[in-house]
């Protein structure tokens, strides 16, 4: 069970500062989205760069951008110890992971609540992790979509049945009320960007998330 807080609610003022604030947590979730995938914008390769120089525990990139076969594998080498696609926005997605692989990260497949998941089961051997939204990608603060939870068991089945070491994230509206749920339907590792950052003490927020899976 891992835990991965999106700075995407952290005071962008002070990320180095922000990263030093999770450093019990297992990643530090990096949101970046381009205006076109999603209708917002955050940040780019420059600054994941950087953030991957400074954090005290590796980054789990999310990226909410088109043409991530061009893209995804820039954010490995730019210091993205895990790094996941849109499958909407992929042209080539078994490439991508690869590519991903060979630039050294763990290749991470993403899923909107919209998307089935069948279609590309076949994909699992090239992956590290699947993750299933569960909220719109492009803002935090959202609602959690609990109707997410039979996909991400249907992956769990699949990863199981496959005999792989594929991780299972969720993403959106994870917090002390729906973290269990999550873990009950199959997930291992959870993003969770407002219940830590919205917290007086994020570090207490991390190992509370923790604990309310592992006990
Ligand atoms: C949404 C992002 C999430 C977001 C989660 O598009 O992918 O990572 O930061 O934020 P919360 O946990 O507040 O829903
Ligand atoms: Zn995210």
């Amino acid at each position: 069970m891992q835990i991965s807080p999106s700075i995407l609610s952290a005071d962008f003022a002070n990320l180095q500062h922000e990263l030093d604030r999770i450093a019990n947590a297992d990643w530090a979730h990096i949101d970046v989205m381009d205006a076109h995938f999603v209708p917002n914008l955050t940040i780019g390769l420059p600054v994941v760069e950087r953030l991957a120089q400074v954090s005290p525990i590796p980054l789990d990139c999310h990226l909410m951008i088109d043409d991530p076969d061009r893209w995804a594998p820039q954010y490995a080498e730019a210091g993205g110890s895990s790094v996941t696609f849109h499958v909407e926005a992929a042209k080539d997605p078994r490439a991508i992971a690869r590519d991903l692989r060979a630039a050294g990260a763990r290749a991470g497949m993403a899923i909107k609540p919209n998307t089935p998941f069948e279609p590309y089961e076949d994909l699992l051997d090239d992956l590290d992790m699947v993750l299933v939204m569960t909220v719109e990608p492009g803002f935090g603060g959202q609602t959690f979509m609990a109707d997410q939870m039979p996909k991400v068991t249907q992956v769990r089945e699949a990863v199981r049945r496959r005999g792989g070491e594929v991780w299972v994230q969720v993403d959106g509206g994870v917090s002390a009320k729906t973290i269990e749920q999550c873990a009950e339907a199959g997930a291992d590792v959870f993003v969770a960007g407002s219940a830590v950052y919205g917290a007086q003490d994020a570090a207490a927020a991390i190992d509370e998330l923790r604990r309310l899976v592992t006990a």
